[in-house]
């Protein structure tokens, strides 16, 4: 007997999977794996084995850090393991508790029974990765729950605890505790049987109506979204469930064949890259490493759209909520706002009703500004204008407690010329969040000149308490994202003049695979915004700069987007449909003409190459500034705050994809389109 390989409970042997933390498959627990269920299938005095991890982790999957790398492909491999756990000549019966995910997930799927603590997750996330799950999931998967359930659970990449898979066919038996005595129990019961009937329930053994299968998929693959469609995961996906209607050693064999090549593609590099990237995103650089402040009452100061949304996320994370406006109207408005979000969620199913209450319950509205003295940390979520921000600030010092962390949720301005409306810009900084505040993951902490360590420790805390991506970023003109963006958005504008009509330069930027194009975007968050901040940087303009004034003229017009019916395009029935408009293409030519411009077409790939250097232009520039540490933050920032296709990586990996000499000679050519103003960044900051 090996102890350390299994341990004998009466007639069954434990073998318990042992990579802390998570027990990922690397080599090593692959190997032990193996070993231990040869030590048990050929000890006499065992009749059943059971296969378990620890209260975090079943086991969650392939070991990310091997991809790609010799030992990944070391014997024995995933399926390997898998084929010996399934020929298995003993029950092998899986206890899970924690998470059981991909690699993890398929390991008891080979298992002859599962048996699972109602909490456990289980799920097969590989498509967020770009890949399928390629050890058998998709084949072993719908035997066990049908074609309905296995798309479900693959197509979204979600985890689902095992309540709430209690009666899709994956798991035999569901307990709230005592998971081992339950899991032995059903290895006992397996035992007996095979000793009567001789055989052992194997998912290989079943099989799926391939007509129905077909007919199923064929349907699904026309319900593909056009960015699903722009990802080959996808479409490969439901080639492998096809394949799961042959038998199981074939099915294998052509998930095998979709899996190595989507692993090798550079969309899974990219998707694996922000993966990595968002895991780095939230760890603030050493030289500012320090105990964050605490944080059990936050006071927000402005009940608008932003600080409605900001009050749910801190009300959802159980902290206690101060919501200050500047009149009981703005007040009755902000409340409404927050309990009709809490009714929706109550009505949707998504939380229970007494959840609700008890959120709703931490809220403090009020008008009155001493109540700001219990709050460890205050959010200004007021007009975007300085002076309006700047005398909220000179308040907030009057009535805040030494030590609560101040910050400001302005999306441009400059964080410390209103720190400095404090005695104490120490405590203050930038967080921003991004609309909608209780949806949106990304929020940048913006550092100040004073911010002090401790204050920014703060700010990524509080970003983990919200369950938010939490991303350093340097007091700048927009800091990272809205920086960016508006490189982009200049750019697009430029291409209007250049020849270029709002749908040509929408459709192209789709088909890259941005949620929406840059003009359909500006006309759902209103031109007005836009139009205020350019009218207020107007003075400080230098006259040789390159401006574009269509949505100037668009705004003129009272043409302020989707909420009056139109902007860049018309919305005649107030819906979301888009429907051009020879107004704006007469506005759009008559600007041409106006900068001398002889109108020529432009493709959708030189459109989608201008945007993307643009981005590309602004992100080396950020770097060189020195207002993103790292440029992996930049690809977070963009595919989370922007609608940049995760599947391209963001704009620093899509650059490092590029031919260098003819990326650097492109981005000269924009640089002399795009006139005086565009500054021409050195690009070896992101690719050297
Ligand atoms: P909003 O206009 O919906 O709300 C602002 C609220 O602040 C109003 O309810 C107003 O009554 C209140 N307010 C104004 N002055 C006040 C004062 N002196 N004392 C107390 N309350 C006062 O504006 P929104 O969209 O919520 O924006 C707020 C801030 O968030 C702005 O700085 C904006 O730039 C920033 N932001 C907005 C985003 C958006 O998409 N709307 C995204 C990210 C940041």
């Amino acid at each position: 007997m090996n102890t350390d390989l299994f341990q004998h409970r009466g007639p069954l042997a434990i073998i318990t999977l042992d990579n802390p933390p998570v027990n990922s498959l690397g080599h090593a627990l692959r190997q032990r794996i193996v070993t231990a269920l040869a030590a048990a299938q050929a000890d006499a005095s065992v009749c059943a084995i059971v296969l378990t991890g620890n209260d975090k982790a079943f086991c969650a999957g392939a070991d990310v850090s091997e991809f790609g790398t010799p030992l990944q492909r070391a014997e024995p491999v995933l399926a390997t393991v898998l084929a010996k756990v399934e020929a298995c000549s003993k029950p092998v019966v899986a206890a899970i508790s924690g998470v059981a995910l991909g690699g993890g997930l398929e390991l008891a799927l080979a298992c002859h029974s599962r048996v699972a603590l109602e909490s456990a997750k289980l799920g097969l996330p590989e498509i967020l990765l770009g890949l399928i799950p390629g050890s058998g999931g998709t084949q072993r998967l719908p035997r066990l729950v049908g074609v309905d359930t296995a798309l479900a659970m693959m197509l979204s990449g979600h985890a689902q605890s095992a309540r709430q898979l209690v009666d899709s066919g994956l798991l035999d038996d569901v307990v709230s505790q005592d998971l081992i005595e339950a899991a032995c129990a059903r290895a006992i019961s397996l035992a007996d049987e095979l000793a009567v009937n001789k055989t052992l329930p194997r998912a290989r053994d079943r099989q799926l109506n391939s007509n129905t299968t077909r007919a199923r998929l064929i349907d699904e693959r026309a319900k593909l979204t056009p960015r699903q469609q722009l990802q080959p995961a996808y479409t490969a996906l439901l080639d492998a469930l096809e394949a799961a209607t042959l038998p199981l050693d074939e099915g294998l064999q052509r998930e095998r064949e979709l899996f190595l090549q989507l692993q090798a593609s550079t969309q899974s590099q990219a998707l694996r890259y922000q993966f990595f990237a968002e895991r780095e995103a939230s760890k603030l650089p050493a030289s500012l490493n320090a105990t964050p402040r605490p944080l059990q009452t936050v006071a927000i100061i402005g009940a608008g759209t932003m600080g409605a949304g900001i009050a749910i996320c801190a009300l959802d994370a159980g902290m206690a909520v101060i919501l200050l406006e500047q009149d009981d109207g703005a007040l009755q408005r902000g409340q409404q706002r927050i309990s009709d979000h809490y009714q929706g969620r109550v009505t949707a199913g998504k939380i229970k009703a007494s959840a609700a209450a008890a959120n709703e319950a931490r809220l403090t509205p009020s008008i009155d500004w001493a109540q700001l003295a219990r709050a460890d940390l205050v959010i200004e979520a007021v007009f975007e204008d300085l002076t309006v921000k700047q005398d909220v600030f000179k308040k907030i010092d009057q009535y805040a407690h030494p030590g609560a962390v101040l910050a400001t949720n302005t999306s441009f301005l400059d964080v410390d010329a209103i720190a400095n409306a404090t005695k104490r810009p120490q405590d203050v900084l930038g967080l921003h969040f991004f609309s909608p505040a209780n949806v949106m993951k990304l929020l940048e902490v913006v550092r100040g000149a004073q911010s002090s360590p401790d204050v920014l420790a703060t700010g990524m805390d509080l970003g983990k308490k919200l369950k938010k991506l939490p991303i350093l970023t340097g007091n700048a003109f927009g800091f990272i994202g809205n920086r960016i963006y508006n490189a982009y958005r200049k750019q697009c504008e430029f291409m209007l003049e250049d020849g270029a009509w709002p749908e040509d330069v929408d459709s192209a930027l789709q088909a890259f695979g941005f949620a929406m194009g840059p003009f359909a975007v500006a006309d759902l968050t209103g031109l007005d915004i836009a139009w205020r901040m350019r009218k207020s940087q107007a003075a400080s303009r230098d006259p040789r700069e390159r401006y574009v004034s269509i949505l100037d003229q668009l705004c003129e017009q009272g043409r302020l987007g989707r909420k009056t019916g139109a902007g860049y395009y018309n919305y005649p029935d107030g819906k979301k449909s888009r429907a051009t408009d020879t107004v704006v293409h007469d506005i759009i030519a008559q600007a041409s003409q106006q900068r001398g411009l002889t109108r020529h077409p432009l493709s959708a790939a030189q459109i989608q190459r201008r945007a993307m250097l643009a981005m590309v232009n602004e992100a080396a520039l950020l770097l060189q500034e020195g207002v993103a540490s790292r440029a992996t933050d930049i690809d977070v920032v963009l595919v989370q705050g922007y609608g940049f296709p995760r599947w391209e990586g963001g704009p620093v990996f899509w650059s490092r994809q590029q031919d260098r000499a003819a990326l650097e000679s492109d981005l000269q050519t924009l640089a002399s389109a795009s006139g005086h103003g565009f500054v021409l960044a050195d690009l070896s900051i992101l690719l050297d």
